[in-house]
């Protein structure tokens, strides 16, 4: 009797996800583009028409196609869309590129077909903030109004602060007096998560297609407390607690400060940092639990490591 021939039962291999990237260029967005690609993604990064900076150059050369294209074209913007799994945002800017230009990329999402978007917000937990208390956050809650009527499931990353700008731009941990300015209470959790981690674990995301509305990741859940205890254990030095005074203080001199400087056009004006830390102090403890060990890839960096580098 004839042998039974042996069938070689082969499931079709599943191909890579094509990711579409917008804001590829930028100091996020081209991390989250070589997060993907390391992750065995494809990407499509999408840049404005004669960007050079030398990001699209890293992208390219690690694997991604560039695409120029312009934010004012959905046409264009549609078919820059063709095929991907998901849309990521990494765009900056105001109401012209959060809420304008989002939505004409969000538009070509859902007319491309493409089943998932994840939006620019990479921020605090937004949707516990009274409207009016973070200007560039409320243009991030208006964006996600359109998402949420949009026919696309949406997720936004939700990392608290970039704890990179701890040995940057924010005025809190402050090593040349030694003191970690604060405002309201020592005992007020913070979330901080570095640019790096913040990029790894978008990438991620969009590789995954069961992802939820929201997830929350932090690197480090602080008070100001563990800010002093890191920058005295890291740079092996006494730092002291300074209290400003109470979050009503802050909000008068977010008021003084925008009428003496407005800078309306600027996205990150010194009033905008000031609303961004009074919603951290004085916002209701994040109940929300952490999505941290989600990729269990991912390892977390702590404060005191972003520190160490300042030390
Ligand atoms: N949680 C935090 O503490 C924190 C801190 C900082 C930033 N963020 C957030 O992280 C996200 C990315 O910020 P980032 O620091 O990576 O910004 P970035 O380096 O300034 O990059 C922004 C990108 O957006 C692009 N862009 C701006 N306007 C555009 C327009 N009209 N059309 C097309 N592209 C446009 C820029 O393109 P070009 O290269 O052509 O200029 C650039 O590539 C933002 O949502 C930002 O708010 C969070």
């Amino acid at each position: 009797m004839a042998e039974p021939e042996l069938v070689t039962q082969s499931r079709p291999l599943a191909a890579p996800a094509l990711v579409v990237l917008a804001g590829a260029a930028g100091d996020l967005g081209h991390r989250i583009g070589l997060e993907l690609l390391a992750r065995g993604g494809l990407v499509r990064a999408l840049v404005r028409p004669g960007n050079a900076k030398p990001a699209v150059a890293l992208l390219r050369e690690r694997g991604a196609t560039v695409v120029e294209v312009g934010f004012d074209d959905v046409g264009a913007l549609t078919a820059a869309c063709a095929g991907a799994a998901c849309v990521v945002s990494a765009l900056s800017g105001l109401r012209d590129v959060i809420v304008d230009a989002q939505t004409r990329l969000l538009d070509a999402a859902v007319a491309a077909g493409v089943p998932r978007f994840i939006p620019s917000d990479y921020s605090i937990d937004f949707t516990k903030l009274p409207a009016g208390s973070n200007r560039n956050l409320d243009l991030r809650r208006a964006f996600g109004q359109r998402l949420d009527g949009a026919p696309i499931q949406a997720t936004s990353v939700l990392n608290g602060m970039f704890a990179d700008l701890l040995t940057g731009q924010a005025p809190v941990v402050l090593f040349k007096i030694r003191r970690v300015l604060y405002w309201g209470r020592t005992d007020q959790p913070l979330r901080f998560t570095t640019i790096a981690n913040t990029a790894a674990f978008t990438a991620a995301a969009a590789l995954d297609p069961t992802t939820p509305r929201y997830l929350h990741v932090a690197g480090e859940v602080a008070t100001v407390r563990d800010l002093r205890a890191a920058a005295t254990s890291v740079t092996g030095r006494r730092f002291r607690l300074l209290r400003a005074g109470g979050p009503w203080l802050l909000q008068l001199m977010i008021k003084i400060a925008r009428r003496l400087a407005p800078a309306p056009n600027e996205v990150f004006p010194p009033w905008q940092g000031m609303q961004y830390l009074h919603n951290m102090f004085t916002m209701p403890p994040n109940s929300a639990p952490l999505d941290n060990d989600r990729y269990p890839d991912i390892r977390w960096t702590k404060v005191r490591e972003v520190l160490a580098a300042k030390a």
